[in-house]
């Protein structure tokens, strides 16, 4: 299964899929990085591994989502991805674009789906006193952070915690979620998979 990536900063999801997938025995190899701007730091590290990078810049298209993500998909067509991963990919995409991709396009959200989709996880899961928090992989569908669950790792929410150390305990987990069900989506394995840290 050739993997497609799609970043917008860091890249430290991608970096995690990407050493997974170099552990070996793995039925997914990495095909492209994308993101969505020139300055993202995670497309060095793709680079620094080997990987093929391209930049689709979101800016020229402001406004039109539509001419956007078919530069996406004429900067992806050479590399002929089966998957798409997204990563820490901060633009939204439309149901026309996602509905080309349909169980072929997961992505990892830092909550605990269904809660808190959307932005400020950490924030408004300590404004909530939820006692418990953590992220969700899962697949893309035109509705944000809503389709099928694929896996959840949960992260105790600590009683000093502020939304910085919630959020890079919950980054900790992201980084062993996300490569775990990779591994075992490109098998064709869609069981939930549910990790306690
Ligand atoms: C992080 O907030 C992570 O929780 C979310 O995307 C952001 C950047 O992740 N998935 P990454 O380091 O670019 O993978």
């Amino acid at each position: 299964t050739r993997v497609a990536m799609f970043i917008s900063g860091g890249g430290s999801n991608m970096v995690a899929l990407l050493d997974d997938m170099a552990r070996g025995s793995h039925a997914g190899m990495p095909c492209v990085v994308l993101a969505n701007n020139a300055t993202a730091a995670g497309l060095a590290k793709a680079a620094g591994r080997g990987v093929a990078t391209i930049v689709v810049d979101h800016r020229p298209f402001a406004g039109d989502r539509v001419a956007f993500e078919t530069a996406i998909t004429q900067a992806l067509a050479p590399f002929a991805p089966d998957l798409i991963c997204l990563a820490g990919f901060m633009r939204v995409l439309t149901g026309g674009f996602i509905n080309q991709w349909t169980g072929r396009m997961i992505n990892i959200h830092p909550s605990l789906l269904p809660k808190y989709k959307g932005l400020h996880t950490h924030a408004r899961a300590l404004e909530a006193g939820d006692s418990m928090h953590g992220c969700t992989v899962h697949e893309v569908t035109a509705a944000l952070d809503d389709g099928p669950i694929l896996g959840q790792a949960q992260v105790p929410v600590l009683p000093d915690d502020t939304a910085d150390t919630l959020s890079r305990r919950v980054l900790e987990q992201e980084h062993r979620l996300y490569p775990a069900v990779l591994r075992r989506f490109v098998t064709g394995d869609r069981t939930p998979l549910i990790l306690t840290s």
